[in-house]
């Protein structure tokens, strides 16, 4: 923004030669949602308590070999016990929301039939407390820990109608309490890092005829959840989910590829949000799948289009892509030895994603509302004296919160950012190695300490502004 000159103090002779840009206004609106996210498998151990059925991730976990150091979720961060300790973290942040996921085997151990009270008992104190605290709850339905119970998992079709069940029925007994819920947790890894890489649960390598058939059961159960949700939750619930997908930048933001890295982001997220958001597996899609595309039955694409009261976008790294002559018209830059990372090696740091992300979707699709369900960074974390000093976790969310204030000032309607994480805590295949909190947990006592982001963060919320 350029706003004339420099304010000289008097008696200054000189006028500036040149216009200088005045400092950024980094304010965000009124009412923005300020939020940390979790999730079940990831925080709340107690594995088998109150009924609690085992999970496809107490399978993988439990399976020597699958996740470093032998870590599984049996305990973590002990949040199923301490949850009053969190609320309060939450509290001392100033966070007016909190987004977390409900475990579905405490609730139907076995996937579906009878109901677990003792789980529904426990959701219900977490959100009352949580309201208390003046904390909004955004509830995740799913978010990978799948009742080990249900026959073949996602590679059966029933799955998605399973999970629809316990949507709809979690709907009608949250939605007294809690206006937003989430279907699905970033369609892309509990579909193909479990199924296609076999790094996740359940460790599988699918041939590609398969391994869309899972992902074509993903996105059925999420739309299929929606319409759940809809007729089991109370008038003005919010529905939408949590996606990942792709981002794909610019490389340089010039016309050429900027409307290259835009059909990148359609097309290679086309089994996944786009056919969320367009109803249709687009032809790009189609074409390359051939005769491996899913089977696909009449009302399945109706119901994965759904409509949607907001669309949720975890963001973490980019892809570059610029313009190029081949058919599809873009092409993409790899990522090489100097691309800055994060302690997740996959964890390239291209704040130009958090823009992206938001205005592709907003240009794409024109979504009412949108919000940043994740977005986060593992670092090394030494902790010095009782201090954790994660400046560079602090750079990266400082470097990604104005990417996303840029889209804000843009006009693109996101309306609240849920910063990954609350708590270090179970980092999936990479155990506790990985710790991406604001708090430092000390996974021998559970001792819960602020890093530096705490306090860079509650205060980025107290002012509601960039700091
Ligand atoms: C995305 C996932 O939703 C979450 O479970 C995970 O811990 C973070 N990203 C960091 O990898």
């Amino acid at each position: 923004v350029i706003r004339g000159g420099l304010a000289l103090g008097a008696g200054a002779a000189v006028t500036p030669r040149v216009a200088v840009a005045a400092a950024e206004d980094r304010t965000f609106p009124n009412d923005f949602r300020w939020g940390c996210a979790t999730a079940s498998y990831q925080i709340e151990g107690a594995a088998s308590e109150d009924g609690r059925g085992r999970t496809n991730w107490d399978v993988f976990s439990h399976t020597p070999g699958k996740v470093a150091n032998g870590d599984t979720g049996d305990v973590a961060c002990d949040s199923y016990h301490r949850h009053a300790e969190d609320t309060a973290l939450l509290k001392g942040l100033g966070a007016n929301s909190y987004r977390f996921s409900v475990a579905w085997s405490r609730i139907f151990p076995e996937g579906r039939g009878r109901p677990n009270q003792k789980g529904v008992d426990h959701y219900n104190r977490v959100i009352d407390e949580l309201l208390a605290a003046g904390v909004e709850p955004y509830v995740t339905l799913f978010h990978w820990d799948l009742p080990a119970a249900l026959p073949g998992g996602w590679q059966n079709r029933d799955t998605a109608l399973a999970f629809a069940d316990y949507a709809g029925f979690m709907a009608g007994k949250l939605s007294d309490r809690v206006r937003s819920f989430m279907t699905v947790n970033e369609l892309r890894c509990f579909t193909d890092l479990g199924h296609l890489q076999g790094i996740h649960a359940p460790g599988l390598k699918l041939a590609p005829a398969q391994a869309n058939q899972v992902r074509h059961h993903g996105v059925l159960a999420h739309g299929l959840g929606v319409q759940a949700i809809r007729a089991g939750g109370r008038a003005g619930t919010q529905v939408g989910l949590a996606d990942n997908p792709t981002v794909f930048a610019p490389v340089i933001e010039t016309p050429e590829h900027v409307s290259a890295a835009r059909k990148a982001f359609r097309d290679r997220n086309g089994m996944f949000l786009t056919a969320v958001m367009e109803g249709r597996y687009i032809d790009s899609y189609l074409a390359e799948a051939g005769a491996d595309a899913p089977t696909v039955k009449f009302g399945d694409m109706a119901a994965i289009g759904s409509p949607l009261d907001f669309v949720a976008l975890n963001i973490y790294a980019p892809e570059w892509v610029r313009a190029d002559a081949g058919p599809s018209g873009y092409a993409v830059v790899p990522h090489i030895g100097s691309s800055p990372r994060m302690a997740s090696p996959w964890l390239v740091v291209g704040p130009e994603a958090a823009y992206w992300g938001v205005r592709h979707v907003g240009d794409l699709w024109q979504p009412g509302t949108l919000y940043i369900s994740e977005n986060g960074a593992s670092a090394d974390d030494p902790m010095t004296d009782g201090r954790v000093d994660d400046a560079d976790r602090v750079m990266y969310l400082r470097n990604y919160l104005g990417q996303f204030h840029r889209a804000i000032a843009e006009g693109y309607p996101l309306h609240g950012y849920f910063l990954w994480s609350l708590l270090d805590n179970f980092e999936w295949a990479d155990g506790y190695g990985k710790r991406f909190g604001i708090h430092h947990v000390d996974f021998a006592t559970q001792k819960r300490t602020p890093k530096l982001s705490a306090a860079w963060y509650r205060e980025v919320i107290r002012q509601n502004r960039l700091v």
